[in-house]
């Protein structure tokens, strides 16, 4: 291979194994632009990680979930949380703090048991699944068939008529398997089946159950669904394989009821020169009914409260808009962050930059961003400022469902990337509490945030579009 020919393989091999990205340069106008902010992402820093800031998101979050605990859509007690958090922005001298009405599905859990009548008695952990009917008076008392697949379940059609439909699926990762808790219920209804339960879509168990929202959407009767705990679905399917008969019994209370009003919660930091065009940073204040939500998504929502409040806290007043926004009915399928979209499209014009962080506030690493190459290059310019806190990788793909129709239709994207291997232990389960949370992490990650957002809200130019 000739010289340049190896220098390119090298560095394609390079920017494959360290994830750099092979990027337009930077005008140097830009870049000077950028490098004059260091000293203010350093106040910011030093503020959110050794300074009076201290402590303060962390401390913040563990007041509001010990106090409200989960926050499910359709709940009084969400639009309670709700009503705290406005108060509380307002007292901290956030600007324009409002709720923002939109309509949410109104799903009750009720109580649920679920027990192994044979090969002996047991009591088996089951949570029900989000939007799942429940179960008639009595509940269902049949026969399981145990399938590790959706292509098993319809080999083995014939041999699903009355039976609970337990899935044994297996973690690949979340995308993938998350299938099974979404569908689940529709396919054994198909082929006959009177309810299904599925292994809980969790990377470690120590016995728990973790919910999530499911989908009816065939032409199917709706059966009722639970999740149960990956010990219990590994045992079922011991059992199956060694031939044993499996009876249970699904006792299941859950209860659509009518939409109800919920609000989106929006603070901002008026932009001084272009109070029209705005950095968008949020997360969700809505949970699962289980757990204290501290995790998925408290954490999110709070480090987005505070870019905001730090960027207050020193004074500062941007050339554009900061916008915190904490959605709500995220879990019921991204509803008020969509409810939002719809009523504010219309000046997508003005939209510079729409960040979400949704996938845990652990240790951050960086950024992960959607937008053009040149896009990409400004951002990895203001990443560096993050050197100081080892916190300056850009990543490709934007990981926020919430701000996902702004990016599709060509807004900047970015998501918090952060040492989230643990993420899926605790999801939607009791484990998400605030023990999951440590409070060095979200300084940091509130750090990563606040200069984020406010150094793209500040900057000459908006960022290009994609
Ligand atoms: C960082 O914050 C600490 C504590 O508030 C302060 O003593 C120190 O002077 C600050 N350092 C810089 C470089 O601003
Ligand atoms: C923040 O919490 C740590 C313990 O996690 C403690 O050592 C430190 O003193 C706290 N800082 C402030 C400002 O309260
Ligand atoms: C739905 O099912 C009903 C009765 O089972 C049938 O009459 C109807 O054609 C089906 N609709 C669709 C769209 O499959
Ligand atoms: C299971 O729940 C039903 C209500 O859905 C209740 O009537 C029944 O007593 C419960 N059974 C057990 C064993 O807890
Ligand atoms: C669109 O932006 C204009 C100018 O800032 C503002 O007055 C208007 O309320 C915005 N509309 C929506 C739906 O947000
Ligand atoms: C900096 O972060 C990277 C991951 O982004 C990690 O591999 C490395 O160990 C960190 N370095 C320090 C000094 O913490
Ligand atoms: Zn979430």
């Amino acid at each position: 291979m000739p010289v340049a020919m190896l220098m390119l393989a090298l560095l394609a091999y390079l920017s494959g194994v360290l994830g750099l990205p092979s990027l337009p340069p930077v005008p140097s106008r830009i870049r000077d632009e950028i490098a004059g902010y260091k000293s203010v992402a350093d106040d910011i820093i030093n503020l959110s990680v050794h300074g009076k800031a201290q402590n303060q998101s962390y401390n913040r979050l563990a007041e509001f979930v010990d106090t409200f605990g989960s926050r499910i859509a359709g709940s009084q007690n969400l639009e309670n949380a709700i009503d705290y958090m406005l108060k509380a922005m307002e007292a901290d001298g956030l600007e324009n703090v409002h709720g923002e009405e939109v309509m949410v599905p109104h799903w009750v859990r009720g109580r649920e048991n679920c027990t192994m009548l044979e090969p002996r008695l047991y009591k088996v952990s089951i949570m029900g699944l989000g939007s799942s009917v429940g179960t008639p008076f009595g509940g269902i008392k049949a026969e399981a068939l145990v399938v590790h697949s959706f292509d098993e379940l319809h080999s083995r059609a014939s041999e699903a008529k009355g039976k609970i439909i337990i899935y044994d699926q297996g973690y690949v990762n979340y995308g993938v398997s998350v299938a099974y808790r979404d569908y689940g219920a529709d396919e054994a209804a198909k082929v006959g089946g009177v309810a299904s339960l599925i292994r809980s879509v969790a990377s470690f168990s120590i016995h728990s159950p973790h919910t999530g929202w499911q989908d009816y959407k065939g032409n199917t009767t709706k059966v009722p669904t639970a999740c149960i705990a990956v010990e219990d679905a590994e045992m079922f399917s011991r059992m199956a394989a060694r031939g044993t008969k499996i009876v249970l019994h699904l006792n299941m209370e859950a209860r659509n009821l009518p939409d109800a009003k919920s609000r989106n919660t929006v603070a901002e930091i008026k932009g001084r020169e272009h109070p029209e065009q705005v950095v968008l940073v949020s997360g969700h204040l809505d949970s699962w009914d289980v757990g204290q939500g501290a995790m998925d998504d408290g954490g999110g929502a709070f480090i987005s409260w505070q870019a905001l409040s730090l960027i207050r806290q020193l004074g500062l007043r941007p050339r554009r808009t900061l916008r915190a926004v904490l959605w709500t009915a995220e879990e019921e399928g991204l509803v008020g962050s969509y409810q939002y979209y719809q009523k504010h499209k219309s000046n997508i014009s003005n939209y510079d930059l729409v960040m979400e962080s949704d996938i845990g506030t652990f240790t951050p690493t960086g950024i992960m961003f959607t937008g053009s190459s040149n896009a990409k290059s400004i951002m990895s310019e203001v990443l560096s400022l993050l050197k100081p806190i080892n916190a300056s990788q850009l990543l490709d793909h934007a990981e926020g469902g919430d701000v996902s129709f702004w990016i599709s239709d060509g807004v900047p994207g970015g998501s918090l990337a952060n040492q989230n291997e643990r993420y899926f232990w605790f999801h939607h389960s009791d484990g998400d509490t605030m023990s999951v949370q440590d409070p060095r992490a979200m300084d940091l990650c509130s750090a990563v945030w606040a200069v984020t957002a406010y150094v793209v809200a500040d900057m000459e130019d908006m960022l290009p579009r994609h």
